[in-house]
């Protein structure tokens, strides 16, 4: 089965390998344990033949392979990366799968869910299977569709979907078709790509954007049918569906390194420009938040009490901290929680609890999951999101786009910084409505967040002690983390880089539980960083993790705190010292989390690690 993958298909004038291994490139991020391509040419004579490569490993391996045993000139292709979920990621894995006659290939974003009956019931018939994925059941069931649909290729594939459970994007090719290429989608991305003379399908804009800006979302349990000059979009049910185009308002340059070694490095630069990007336009000139966009009426606003915010990973980190946020200036009750731990636990919902989901992706399945939970328990869910068009945004009641751009490396950096702006928008937006006891600091903090832009600048023309720090470290085998209040998921974050990137043992922890348990772990050299939270409003927690550092330190650890500039009260303590500029409280994850992005980053790149894909990892996670 492949649970997170990049697809791409292409029909035009130019050279379809071409077209989509550099799609596939693109989408690399998506996953990248295996590749392949599947090609319709002519077989020299009168008629056209089905050409494919697939190779385990990554897009590099796949390369190789065609250098060695090239493949013919075609002008009809489609490509894919593939993350594993079940089945090896060997060749014989790898799409694109085939039918038995070897004319028609396909590739597969997704799990099938029935497939275990539909394989039995193919073998039945004499198919022979050759791989162990559920993906090659939709080569064989196509083989007769397309004789029973009079070799209409949409027709087949629309048919075969009537029959699958489960989520998917399916691209197909057949031989007898030459000049098509036709896709499907349910819970599982595909965006069409309008060209002049040429089409293209995609799990995501960025394959194709340096050949067109004009994209079609293909809504949820659709076909398209794409050729050189046409598109066509039909339901399962082969009725005509209302299509949606848009143009894509970033460019190429934008999905390209732009000189950097590492996408993560051009992300972690990107950080104020992002930032600043996800405020535009949301600050009114008399300092109130305008947030029409949102699509949630003030009176609906009025009546929630109870708000959860649910994402994993990183977001999962933004979450915790909207928790903060949202407690502190809306007086509404409010829990963050795990996307997979949510709907399981028979969490208590109702028409006035307001769930907030957080995705980068907008397609992560188990957040998409809990919001289709918390929907048909009635609740509102607004969500968070990076992806316009991507089907958490698609399916939640109201959403705040993020405008961090495109993310391509897998670990979050800017992605994280504008989900914060985002909750915190959010947070304060709701508080000005409601008119908690706030007023003046609302204003002021939103006035503070508008500043946030050049104070994140600021922290990373401050960065090169950290990364000498950082390669200092790369020896070590274990790092903890410790914060309080919203310090306390940037702990969180700070040690989940570095697993993600460094593959060390890190971990995070509030810094007042250390007593508790993990003080155990504190031994001579043990490097622990500390982020301190500001002095502003918080005098007691400021004090208490300066007692929490000399604990630490007393017992042999190595402390790295990471301080507000002016904040001398740590200075005896710290072995390593970095500042930040002074923030609010609640808004000081926003310069906090920089250094740990630049530290983890730095330092895996010491151990040799490439840290835009590290390994086991996918930046979109379609798989609950
Ligand atoms: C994956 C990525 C993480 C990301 C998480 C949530 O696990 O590796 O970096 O934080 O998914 O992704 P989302 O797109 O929902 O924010």
């Amino acid at each position: 089965m492949t649970a997170m993958c990049g697809i791409v298909g292409y029909v035009g004038d130019k050279s379809a390998l071409e077209v989509v291994i550099e799609g596939l490139r693109r989408l690399e991020y998506r996953g990248y344990d295996s590749a392949g391509v599947a090609l319709i040419s002519s077989n020299g004579g009168s008629g056209t033949e089905l050409a494919t490569e697939r190779r385990a490993g990554k897009l590099a391996n796949l390369i190789g392979a065609i250098e060695e045993r090239p493949l013919p000139a075609a002008t009809t292709g489609m490509g894919h990366t593939r993350w594993a979920t079940h089945g090896a990621p060997t060749d014989r894995n790898a799409h694109p799968h085939t039918d038995c006659t070897g004319r028609v290939a396909v590739i597969h974003n997704g799990i099938i869910e029935n497939f275990a009956a539909l394989r039995a019931e193919l073998t039945a018939a004499g198919h022979p299977l050759s791989s162990d994925t559920d993906t090659e059941v939709v080569a064989h069931l196509l083989e007769a569709a397309y004789q029973d649909s009079d070799g209409d290729l949409a027709e087949a594939l629309r048919r075969v979907c009537r029959r699958l459970e489960g989520a998917f994007t399916l691209v197909v090719v057949h031989a007898d078709a030459p000049g098509v290429v036709v896709g499907a989608r349910r819970n599982s991305p595909l965006v069409v790509g309008r060209g002049i003379g040429e089409n293209f399908l995609a799990s995501d804009v960025a394959a194709f954007i340096a050949h067109t800006r004009q994209a079609i979302e293909l809504g949820q349990d659709q076909v398209v049918e794409i050729r050189a000059d046409q598109i066509s979009i039909t339901n399962f049910d082969g009725t005509r569906a209302a299509v949606n185009e848009y143009h894509v308002d970033w460019d190429v340059s934008a999905a390209e390194k732009g000189g950097y070694d590492y996408f993560m490095l051009k992300e972690i630069a990107e950080q104020p420009r992002a930032v600043a990007d996800t405020l535009l336009g949301r600050i009114g000139a008399d300092g109130r938040l305008q947030l029409d966009e949102m699509r949630l009426s003030p009176d609906e606003l009025r009546e929630i009490d109870k708000i959860i915010v649910i994402a994993c990973g990183t977001s999962f980190h933004a979450a915790l901290i909207a928790k903060y946020a949202i407690e502190h200036w809306t007086r509404i009750p409010c829990e963050a929680e795990l996307a997979s731990e949510f709907r399981y636990r028979d969490p208590v919902l109702s028409r006035r609890t307001l769930v907030i989901v957080i995705s980068q992706s907008g397609e992560t399945m188990d957040t998409l999951m809990a919001l289709r939970h918390a929907r048909e328990q009635g609740s509102l869910v607004l969500a968070i999101s990076n992806t316009n068009g991507s089907t958490i945004p698609r399916e939640s009641d109201a959403v705040l786009y993020t405008h961090a751009g495109p993310e391509v490396a897998v670990a979050s950096t800017k992605a994280f910084l504008t989900q914060l702006v985002a909750v915190y928008l959010v947070a304060l937006y709701l508080g000005q409505l409601r008119g908690t006891n706030y007023g003046d600091e609302l204003d002021d903090v939103i006035l503070q967040l508008a500043a946030m832009p050049e104070k994140v600048e600021k922290v990373l023309e401050t960065m090169e002690p950290v990364r000498e720090l950082a390669r200092s470290l790369a020896g070590e085998r274990c790092v903890l983390f410790l914060g309080r209040h919203v310090g306390y998921p940037v702990a969180l974050e700070g040690a989940l880089k570095l697993k993600e990137l460094a593959y060390m043992h890190a971990e995070g922890f509030a810094a007042g539980e250390l007593k508790h348990g993990p003080i155990a772990l504190i031994e001579q050299d043990l490097p622990v960083v500390v982020v301190v939270p500001s002095r502003q409003g918080r005098d007691v927690l400021h004090d208490k993790i300066v007692s929490n550092i000399q604990e630490i330190r007393a017992r042999g650890a190595k402390t790295i705190v990471i301080a507000e500039e002016g904040d001398d009260a740590v200075v005896p303590y710290a072995d390593m010292l970095i500042r930040i500029p002074p923030t609010p409280t609640l808004l000081q994850p926003l310069v906090a989390t920089v250094p740990l992005q630049v530290f983890a980053c730095e330092l895996a790149t010491a151990k040799g690690h490439e840290v835009d894909q590290p390994r086991n990892l996918a930046k979109s996670v379609t798989v609950e």
